[in-house]
C-alpha cells in the first residue's frame, strides 16, 4: 500500500508521514517505510558540493547523479554506504536543492529509487510529485499546505538555520516560485487530493485527520 503525501517546504509533511510510519499497522500487522523523496535530492546535492560540480552544469549533475550510490535504508538516505541524515538540511544545501530537483535526469534517477522500494514495501512516501507523477494511483493521497508564515515560523523555531525569520520566509518563498515552476515534477495539488491547510492545526490535529482518512480507506 502507498501512502503519498505532497505540499510545500515547511507544511508539516515529513514529520506526519514519518509519524504515520511509525503507528500504522495493517491488518495482518503490515508495517509501514517512510521515504522522504527530498532527501533523496539533498543527497545528491551534499554530492555536488563534496565534489566541486557546478549544480548549474545539468550534464556534469546528472553524470554525478548516475555514478554515485544513493538508497534509502531504515528511514535514512545512505550516499556511496554512508549515513548522511545529518548533513543534508544546511542553509548551503537548501538554497542549491532546487536547482539540482529541477534538473530532469536526476528526477527519474530519484524517482526509480522510490518506486523500487515501494514495490517489495508498504510506504508513506512525501515531497513534491508523489500525488502526481510517481505515485498518482496510491491508495491515499494528501496535499498539505501552511502560510509562508507559519512555515517559515516553523522553520526558524527548529533552530537549524544562522538566517533571521524574515529571510528564512523569503528563501521559502523563492524556493516554492522554483518548486511550482519545474519542467517536470512541479508542485501541484492533484485532482482527487485530500487538501489540508496546517497553518493553524496543531501535529497532532493533522495526524488525527490523515489517519481517520487512510483508515477509511483501508
Ligand atoms: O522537502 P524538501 O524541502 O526537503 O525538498 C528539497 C528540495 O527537493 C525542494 O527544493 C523540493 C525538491 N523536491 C522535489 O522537487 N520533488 C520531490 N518529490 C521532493 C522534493
Amino acid at each position: 500500500m502507498v501512502i503519498a503525501i505532497d505540499g510545500p517546504a515547511g507544511s508539516g509533511k515529513s514529520t506526519i508521514a514519518e509519524m504515520l510510519a511509525q503507528n500504522l499497522e495493517l491488518d495482518g500487522g503490515g508495517r509501514f517505510i517512510y521515504i522522504n523523496s527530498g532527501n533523496l535530492y539533498r543527497a545528491l546535492t551534499l554530492a555536488c558540493l563534496k565534489d566541486g560540480v557546478d549544480i548549474q552544469n545539468e550534464e556534469a549533475v546528472v553524470s554525478l547523479a548516475q555514478s554515485v550510490n544513493l538508497d534509502y535504508k531504515n528511514g535514512a538516505v545512505f550516499l556511496n554506504g554512508k549515513n548522511v541524515d545529518a548533513l543534508l538540511r544546511s542553509d548551503e544545501i537548501d538554497n542549491a536543492v532546487s536547482r539540482v530537483s529541477a534538473n530532469v535526469p536526476v528526477r527519474r534517477i530519484v524517482n526509480d529509487i522510490i518506486r523500487r522500494i515501494a514495490k517489495n514495501n508498504n510506504v508513506v512516501v512525501e515531497g513534491r510529485d508523489m500525488t502526481t507523477v510517481v505515485f498518482p494511483d496510491a491508495r491515499a493521497r494528501f496535499y498539505l499546505d501552511a502560510s509562508a508564515d507559519a512555515r517559515a515560523r516553523r522553520r526558524f523555531d527548529q533552530g537549524v538555520s544562522e538566517l533571521n525569520i524574515e529571510k528564512i520566509r523569503s528563501s521559502i518563498e523563492e524556493r516554492d516560485r522554483l518548486d511550482r515552476d519545474k519542467p517536470e515534477g512541479s508542485l501541484k495539488i492533484a485532482d482527487g487530493v485530500t487538501y489540508i491547510d496546517t497553518s493553524y492545526l496543531t501535529i497532532k490535529q493533522v495526524y488525527e485527520k490523515l489517519e481517520q482518512i487512510i483508515r477509511l480507506k483501508g
